[in-house]
């Protein structure tokens, strides 16, 4: 069982999950039926949550991670420093390998994940990531 307890990162992941799992039932997904909820929060202690958008046109979908990446700068902008996603059964899932990406740009190498091995640094998810310092 990974590591889940509430005090690791210094936060309640439990509380996050659970606001992961709430936006997840709102998801549209009428193509895949796969529900996916995304919830964060910023270093200002902002929760940030987000769930998938699909389109006719299949490969237009919007991951739930964009929904959360979205808020964060719709919402005053600032730095992701804790994220989980779940499906629609209230599962940890892990963040695609795109959205992986578009994380590690909004809370970098230290951006805390909960994920299905417990809570782990985005330098473990997406080690030796290209970002922002290789464009200087
Ligand atoms: N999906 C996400 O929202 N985030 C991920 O990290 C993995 C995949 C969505 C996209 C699509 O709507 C559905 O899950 C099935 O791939």
């Amino acid at each position: 069982m990974p590591d889940t307890g509430p005090a690791v990162g210094g936060v309640d992941w439990d509380e996050l999950k659970a606001a992961a799992v709430e936006v997840a039932a709102r998801a549209y997904a009428p193509y895949s039926k796969f529900h996916v909820g995304a919830a964060a929060l910023a270093d200002d202690g902002r929760l940030l949550v987000g769930c998938n958008v699909e389109n006719a046109a299949y490969g237009v979908v919007l991951c739930a991670e964009c929904g959360v990446v979205s808020q964060l700068h719709a919402t005053g902008g600032g730095r992701l420093t804790h994220f989980v996603c779940v499906n629609g059964a209230g599962d940890v899932i892990m963040p695609c390998g795109r959205c992986r990406q578009l994380l590690f740009e909004q809370g970098g190498r230290d951006l805390l994940l909960l994920t299905v091995s417990g809570v782990r640094r985005m330098d473990e998810v997406l080690p030796d990531a290209f970002g922002p310092d290789d464009l200087t």
